[in-house]
């Protein structure tokens, strides 16, 4: 196991983020008083998920209280107390409603995290948020609490479905374009070999692993700067709020609508500040628009009124520091429907190969 970054979220909080080898990524599962992994890892991954107290989870479908409410049955059940130790195995789904629970269960327990896939090692497993869905809105409620440790154990990866490579990694691009010129270099030399998700099998070489890393750092640092998502947080959220309207309205996966999200928001702060910020078109592989089948803008707008109307507030995007102090920007519905148009009408472009 190679440590490779120890970090203080609040007061006693730590969480030390790992690389894992096969043995010592073993050793912490067997060791553990309680697992909870997702189903399809469980069975693709059996020789390493060596503990007889476990209790498997169906991904998003399961990412409600009602399953919290069983893992906590099933903890009190194995005699957990709140130095007891739960590894948390899957992606951010399962480390979402795991992590829910543990931070529950005798008001928290030691959670160790074991993402297994891009978007959770990058993304999920950091920073301490958890939640599930409430009726069909997603992560409405919640806890925030740190894991003792996680875990990245690169094997996982390898069978982790192609197209789950490439959600991941827009998330990844999401980093690089926030404020990291150096993760953005080397997303640059890697895409031009080759997309993760676009050809099958994935590559899972040094420089993919490094870019994974790099790009947790990279939550890892803002996360911990910030781990109330009072400032500089909420810039992470960048891409989120078209995204999230593309996710309801067209049901596009969370990845492609983030990365077209990323493409609107990109021009909206763009006429917003006067500001030229960069936006590799390479980035976005053609394959992401391919068979895109969006509703009309009006729609698409709606769906981000309704969902910010809801929580009271108006339609607001988050900013890279290089562009504005301020975390987030507020836009008028005239310019963010303006935008979307623009987006349709340029669709043709996005779909060709980009040098
Ligand atoms: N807490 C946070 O800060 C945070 C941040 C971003 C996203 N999220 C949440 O993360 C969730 C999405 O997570 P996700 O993209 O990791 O998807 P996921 O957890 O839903 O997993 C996607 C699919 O991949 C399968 N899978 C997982 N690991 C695998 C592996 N190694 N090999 C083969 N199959 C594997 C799962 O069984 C599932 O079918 C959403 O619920 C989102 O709200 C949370």
């Amino acid at each position: 196991m190679k440590l490779i970054s120890q970090n203080k979220y609040h007061q006693e909080h730590n969480t030390a983020f790992f690389s894992g080898s096969y043995n010592g990524t073993k050793d912490c599962i067997k060791n553990s008083d309680f697992v909870i992994c997702d189903h399809n890892v469980y069975f693709l991954h059996k020789e390493l998920i060596d503990n007889k107290d476990y209790f498997l989870l169906k991904g998003e479908e399961d990412k409600n209280f009602s399953v919290v409410e069983i893992l906590c049955e099933e903890m009190m059940k194995s005699s957990l107390s709140r130095k007891s130790t739960v590894a948390c195995i899957g992606g951010g789904s399962v480390l979402d409603t795991a992590g829910l629970a543990c931070s529950m269960y005798h008001r928290g327990l030691k959670a160790l995290f074991f993402p297994t896939t891009v978007l959770a090692v990058c993304d999920a497993s950091i920073g301490g948020k958890n939640a599930v869905n409430l009726s069909n809105r997603k992560n409405m409620a919640g806890s925030w609490y740190f894991p003792e440790k996680i875990i990245f154990y690169p094997g996982f990866l390898k069978t982790l479905p192609a197209i789950q490579h490439m959600e991941g990694f827009i998330e990844t691009i999401k980093h690089g374009l926030l404020e990291n010129e150096d993760l953005l270099k080397n997303i640059n030399a890697f895409l031009k070999q080759n997309y993760p998700g676009e050809n099958d099998p994935v590559t899972i070489n040094d420089s993919y692993l490094n870019i994974l890393i790099q790009s947790a750092l990279y939550k890892i640092k803002i996360t911990s700067e910030d781990p109330f998502e009072k400032g500089n947080r909420l810039r992470l959220n960048a891409g989120h709020t078209i995204g999230h309207a593309l996710e309801t309205s067209a049901g596009l996966s969370h990845g492609r609508a983030v990365a077209i999200g990323l493409i609107i928001e990109h021009s909206i702060l763009k006429e917003l500040t006067g500001k030229d910020i960069f936006l590799p078109s390479n980035f976005f592989p053609e394959s992401l628009f391919k068979d895109l089948a969006l509703p009309d803008p009006y729609t698409i707008l709606q769906h981000a009124i309704s969902d910010k109307k809801n929580l009271n507030t108006c339609l607001r995007f988050s900013s890279p520091s290089y562009v504005s102090p301020d975390p987030i920007l507020e836009a008028s519905e005239d310019l963010v429907l303006r935008k979307i148009m623009e987006f349709q009408n340029d669709l043709p472009q996005w779909q060709r190969k980009h040098p």
